[in-house]
């Protein structure tokens, strides 16, 4: 049992052990359903007689939901994802573990981790991106910071990425799928993480609602990682059948009963689930808060501690390290302030707090400093004029003509993407929305020096507008101080250093199919740049891709080894030169695919390893990635587990999934 009490463990569960004996079951069953909201909370109720303290939850992934007052709202995850630094990654779920227990919150409703298996899906924000590797890293990171100060919930278990018909979808996947793409993640944040709680998904997978999925929670969850902590319901739609979900393992229902309590009372009365069930769950749910101390020092409301400028400092620092250069042919970016008179600031989110999705991540903070905002106040000298509609007087068209760079901020907002139920839910096409191509193209028509900021939550295709123009800049929602953020890319105090962690497809078509609508989907072996590689498809932008001020190379790639066996390390070095003039931060990624491989399906590659390093102008140094060896198993559905497969893997080297140019053979013996 993956414990996660330090020293306190075993009396912790002596403890329990002491109330289990005392509760009625009527005492315990009330354990195991939330109470509603509880100012501003989601409640799961204590038993103050007994001594236990209740769990406060609250969402989420980009910080404390508005439900609970304001917070700071940092970028979302997918920009975080971005950043390819889960160090970074870490300070962030500490900084959101803070404000959660700055609003007397005890478990934060975060990570989302799920695969992005297509950018079409309404919540492709709240994620990392598509790669269950760089998935678990960044998620494990999140939860390793958030839980110094509360506990962390890994959700949605399992396969939830589709919006529209969340609560009712099925999703058939095969075993080895299951356990190669849609869970690896999770394991990391369960074996490695030690996350303190996981919230199944309203999805069912293979025929079984996930909270009542014996396979996901019962034998995997619980039984082969051995998750020590509780698996909580999704809210209000996560739940069916009383007898099922007890069966199956699921701990608490939120936010209501509307399943477990009453009825879970009458189930354990009428033999038809153990009393000892019942003894799991509220161990489960007791154990955090005893080993949280949250009955002797439950958290307090701190307004003090919310939105502090150390808070807003780190939520530019991310959106700085967040932004994606994607297009530069001509080197128009950065800005020169000194040679340059009048800039144009236009396109329909210019001017707009855009954060993300209002559905549960929805977070308000007090200020927010749009894209305008944040040019303007780093201009200087340089007069920026805002222009809110698309260039229709000769007015307008003048000052286009003129200005010495155009800013347009186009993308995504709220209206566009979110969650089922309550958000915007899945997209409809990866284009941009209507008529914001057209409003670039007509800008483009006056100027050849115009700059597309991109903003949102997934991919876009681009086709449509990426030859017109000078460069295109993704930056997400890149919460509270983006438009700051925003500012000192496009001048040059910031080198870009993000990174895309999901593939942009030239079109829709290249990706898998995404129906938002039927009531089952298939979830085959290959998504994203699996996908591409897998069918010989270009992306208009690999995973891994960003562009920087600077540029890098990379050279002798050394592996230590070349036969190596499970339960190896496999070590790879290679030397990284900036090549410019400005310092940076380059990111080095490793890809490893089996040749003439016996199991099929197969990856052409997958990635395995990514490190970052910050060089001077032409600084090198070398950077080593290290992959064990049994990353490399494959599910071997027919003996139920991983196994490695003997035989040569080529391990490439380089700085996206497409741009791999050191490249060796390894060996592995049997
Ligand atoms: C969402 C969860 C969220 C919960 C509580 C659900 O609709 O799917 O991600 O944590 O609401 O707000």
């Amino acid at each position: 049992m993956q414990a996660y009490c330090g020293d306190d463990a075993v009396a912790v569960e002596r403890r329990i052990d002491g109330l289990l004996k005392q509760l009625t079951l009527e005492e315990k069953t009330g354990l195991t359903r939330g109470g509603f909201l509880d100012g501003g909370l989601w409640l799961a109720p204590g038993l103050a007689a007994r001594g236990i303290p209740p769990l406060h939850l609250i969402d989420g992934p980009r910080g404390v939901s508005a439900i609970a007052g304001n917070a700071t709202a940092f970028p979302v995850g997918m920009a975080r994802g971005a950043t390819f630094d889960p160090e970074l990654e870490q300070r962030i779920g500490e900084r959101i573990g803070l404000e959660t227990r700055a609003v007397g919150g005890s478990v934060i409703l975060a990570p989302t981790m799920n695969v992005l298996r297509h950018p079409r899906w309404g919540r492709s924000q709240e994620t990392y991106g598509e790669d269950p590797f760089h998935l678990g890293a960044m998620a494990t990171a999140f939860v390793a910071g958030a839980q110094r100060h509360v506990l962390a919930t890994a959700k949605h278990y399992a396969a939830n990425s589709i919006e529209d018909t969340r609560v009712t979808v099925d999703v058939t996947v095969d075993e080895r799928t299951l356990r190669e793409v849609y869970l690896p993640h999770f394991r990391r944040v369960v074996r490695e993480g030690q996350v303190g709680s996981v919230m199944t998904a309203y999805n069912s997978v293979n025929g079984a609602f996930c909270s009542q999925s014996p396979h996901l929670v019962r034998e995997i969850l619980k039984g082969e990682w051995e998750f020590a902590g509780f698996a909580v319901s999704d809210w209000l739609w996560g739940m069916h059948d009383t007898v099922a979900a007890a069966h199956a393992g699921l701990d608490l229902e939120m936010p209501v009963e509307s399943v477990y309590g009453a009825s879970l009372r009458a189930a354990v009365e009428a033999g038809e689930v153990d009393e000892a069930t019942v003894d799991e769950m509220v161990r489960r749910l007791l154990r955090p808060r005893f080993c949280r101390r949250l009955d002797v020092d439950p958290p307090v409301p701190d307004p003090a501690a919310l939105e502090t400028a150390e808070a807003y400092a780190l939520a530019q620092e991310v959106a700085e390290r967040s932004m994606v250069l994607l297009a530069n042919p001509a080197g128009l970016l950065p800005l020169d302030r000194a040679a340059l008179a009048a800039i144009v600031v236009t396109g329909p989110l210019a001017d707009v707090e855009n954060l993300g999705d209002t559905g549960s991540s929805n977070v308000a903070p007090t200020s927010v400093v749009t894209a305008l905002a944040g040019i303007a106040a780093a201009a200087g000298p340089v007069v920026v004029t805002h222009l809110p509609a698309p260039p229709a007087s000769t007015e307008d068209q003048a000052a286009i003509a003129a200005a010495d760079a155009v800013v347009v901020v186009v993308g995504l907002t709220s209206r566009d993407e979110g969650e089922g139920q309550i958000g915007a839910g899945d997209r409809n096409s990866l284009a941009l929305p209507e008529g914001q191509a057209q409003w670039i193209l007509d800008v483009a028509a006056l100027s050849d020096r115009v700059v597309v900021v991109v903003e949102g939550g997934g991919a876009l295709t681009m086709d449509d507008f990426l030859g017109q123009v000078e460069a295109v800049l993704l930056a997400w929602y890149p919460g509270v101080r983006g438009g700051a953020a925003l500012a000192r890319v496009l001048f040059g105090e910031v080198n870009p250093s993000g990174r895309l962690p999901l593939s942009f497809p030239r079109a829709d078509a290249d990706l898998p199919p995404f129906d938002n609508a039927a009531p089952s989907v298939t979830y085959g072996y290959f998504h994203g740049y699996r996908h591409l590689d897998h069918e010989g498809i270009a992306p208009l932008f690999p995973f891994g891709f960003g562009l920087a001020y600077t540029g890098y190379a990379r050279a002798n790639l050394r592996l230590e080894g070349a036969t190596l066996r499970a339960g190896d390390v496999l070590r790879a070095t290679v030397d990284v030169t900036n090549t410019g003039s400005r310092a940076g931060r380059e990111t080095v990624q490793l890809y490893v695919g089996a040749v003439a491989s016996t199991v099929t399906p197969r990856s052409v590659r997958e990635l395995r390893g990514f490190a970052q390093v910050e060089l001077q102008p032409g600084e090198t140094k070398p950077v080593t990635l290290e992959v064990p060896v049994d990353d490399l198993a494959f599910y071997d559905a027919a003996a139920g587990g991983f196994r490695v497969a003997p035989g040569t893997y080529l391990v490439e080297v380089g700085s996206s999934s497409r741009d791999l140019p050191l490249a060796a053979e390894v060996t592995v013996a049997p």
